[in-house]
């Protein structure tokens, strides 16, 4: 059965291509927001989403649009996340819909992350609405923009769209399109109720608010209902639609996409993905594609002052409500004291935790060298993952070790091609082929490790390629690798915080650059204080710190006694702070120096 007044689509684009403009454009067209209510992207709530211009949540909105059939249609536009940590969220929220407009920024072209999810679209059976944007701008080269279409699309040239997402010029043209080329949803009325869950929110109030498509089925407020994977059964409080608020109704019926309140209140109980169905009349098999997440990378987070511990404790438990990929769990190092052992999806996951970390909550926080998750594989044939360098077991006890590695899209104009070569070949990885994307751009396959990438892989594309370059990202399975376990001895004793895991051929220059940075930013000290890296016990870097008494009176001269308090007080203030190894009071600025450096 084909529910032919309801278009179910969302908006693919690269970073910066205008998706949420366009987003904007079709909820003033349709009368869903007034102009006066209107402020710049309504759909980009959070803060930090809108500064970094990221977007990391999805936010569903229904819309009626009045086409010029003289027939009123449902609209519901599902925003994706634009980055390649949450390929899986973009897949469930692709997964909720039945076409995609894929919108390319006019003067940019395609970009990696463009291909990235139009292949995510496609993998999905979407129809896809190719759209050129910013035509407005004089450097638009719309002719480029349709050879790169139908040479890495293989989407004729006259399907394509032409529009100015901030000008409003084409959207009506677009709004219309959706209409005649997104299939309507179907439904098996035979089925018992089948939602997908995409998203969900933690409303303190509320409890967890699921995101839901309907594909067969409806579901009603006081109705027992069960989520399939997670074999979690629970009452419907509140269902309702998004227009933009949330706003509450009788029931969601199939084909529809709103929101469903139950009464469960911890989030990590909803995962993204599922399928919820009746309690009485159920489902026999859950809709496809449901993925458990797992981290990818992991990093210690500590608080500078140890003061700040259980404000981090808290802030935290707040960040994960409305982030079940982001995984936390107290743990303490000798060094820096209580903190947290923290996995995220990717680089850019981890960023924005701890951005808002730092800039929401307003602390400052360390950060160890990440880590991916290693397949160590023992003498006596037994394998352990191990994604933090203290559980690294002896090296004598290891038979080998085995990375993660990812198979990665690049494109960039065909100038840098040598640039990037070389730059892959620097990052441990090889390039697999290179593809023609129009006369200017090449899209170069790669493959490399994962820890290259979430080291400074991408910082540097942006650089040999003037910033032209844009990159995503698969995981690719495991390969064989000589992985070292770091340590780093100030006064013959271990600092753990500044323990690695690191390729063989990589831990000699790790080891000095730190050794000097230590010896940098540790002050001189009362006695001989010798910084050494080492690798299975052997010494393989040593710097020493300078040995010198300093004396904090020795510019007071005479007699001012506030003032030598003052500085005396300034001293154990600043001692408040040091934390000791082996003897020796290291400043938090030689943590940071060092961890920075990673
Ligand atoms: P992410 O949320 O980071 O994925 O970005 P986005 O794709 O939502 O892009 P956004 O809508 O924030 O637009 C990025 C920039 O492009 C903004 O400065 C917009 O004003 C601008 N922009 C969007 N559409 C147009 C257009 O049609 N013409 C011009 N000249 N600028 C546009």
């Amino acid at each position: 059965e084909k529910l032919t007044n309801i278009r179910n689509f969302s908006i693919i684009a690269h970073i910066d291509h205008g998706k949420s403009t366009l987003a904007d454009r079709f909820l003033l067209h349709t009368k869903t927001i007034e102009e006066r209510t209107f402020h710049d992207q309504v759909l980009d709530a959070m803060d930090l989403e809108r500064e970094r211009g990221i977007t990391i949540k999805s936010h569903p909105v229904r819309m009626h649009y009045d086409a010029d059939d003289g027939r009123t249609y449902v609209f519901n536009l599902i925003d994706t996340p634009g980055h390649v940590d949450f390929s899986y969220e973009v897949s469930r929220s692709l997964a909720a819909c039945e076409g995609a407009i894929l919108l390319i920024d006019a003067a940019q072209g395609v970009q990696a992350q463009t291909l990235a999810n139009a292949n995510l679209a496609l993998h999905q059976k979407l129809t896809i609405i190719p759209v050129i944007n910013k035509i407005d701008l004089p450097a638009a080269d719309v002719d480029m923009c349709l050879e790169q279409v139908e040479e890495l699309l293989a989407i004729p040239r006259d399907e394509v769209l032409k529009v100015s997402a901030k000008s409003g010029m084409g959207v009506k043209e677009l709004l219309e399109a959706v209409v005649a080329r997104v299939p309507p949803p179907e439904t098996d009325p035979a089925q018992p109720l089948q939602a997908l869950v995409f998203d969900s929110v933690y409303d303190v109030y509320r409890g967890v608010v699921s995101f839901v498509r309907v594909v067969n089925g409806s579901v009603k407020v006081g109705e027992s209902i069960r989520f399939f994977n997670t074999d979690l059964t629970t009452e419907v409080k509140e269902v309702g639609y998004f227009s933009p608020g949330m706003k509450p109704s009788a029931s969601l019926l199939q084909g529809e996409v709103g929101y469903i309140i139950t009464t469960i209140k911890t989030p990590g109980d909803i995962h993204v993905g599922d399928t919820i169905t009746g309690y009485l009349r159920a489902c026999k098999q859950p809709l496809a594609g449901f993925q458990h997440v797992r981290p990818m990378v992991f990093s210690g987070i500590y608080p500078i002052d140890t003061a700040d511990y259980e404000a981090l404790k808290a802030n935290i438990a707040k960040l994960r409500l409305n982030d079940s990929a982001f995984v936390a769990q107290p743990e303490s190092s000798i060094a820096l004291g209580a903190g947290f052992r923290c996995g995220f999806l990717g680089l850019l996951h981890m960023e924005i935790v701890q951005e808002r970390l730092r800039r929401e909550y307003n602390m400052e926080l360390l950060l160890t060298y990440p880590s991916v998750i290693y397949h160590v594989f023992m003498r006596d044939g037994s394998m352990k993952e191990v994604d933090n360098p203290l559980h690294m077991p002896d090296p004598s006890h290891i038979s080998h070790v085995e990375e993660p590695m990812i198979k990665s899209q690049i494109i960039a104009p065909a100038t840098y091609l040598g640039a990037i070569m070389n730059l892959v070949m620097d990052k441990r990885g090889i390039c697999l082929k290179t593809d023609n994307v129009d006369h200017i751009h090449v899209m170069i396959t790669a493959r490399l490790p994962l820890h290259e990438i979430v080291l400074d892989f991408y910082d540097k594309l942006k650089t040999v390629t003037r910033g032209y370059g844009s990159m995503d990202y698969e995981p690719d399975g495991y390969e064989t690798s000589p992985t070292v376990k770091l340590e780093i001895l100030v006064n013959s004793e271990p600092v753990d915080a500044f323990a690695s895991i690191v390729h063989a051929d990589r831990a000699v220059y790790r080891a000095r650059m730190i050794c000097e940075r230590l010896r940098e930013a540790i002050p001189p000290q009362m006695f001989k204080v010798a910084i050494q890296g080492a690798v299975g016990g052997r010494i393989i870097a040593r710097e020493d710190v300078r040995q010198l008494r300093k004396n904090v009176l020795a510019k007071c001269y005479g007699g001012d006694i506030t003032r030598k308090r003052k500085l005396l007080d300034k001293q154990k203030e600043g001692k408040k702070r040091m934390k000791e190894v082996g003897n020796v009071n290291i400043p938090p600025e030689a943590f940071v120096a060092v961890l920075r450096a990673s």
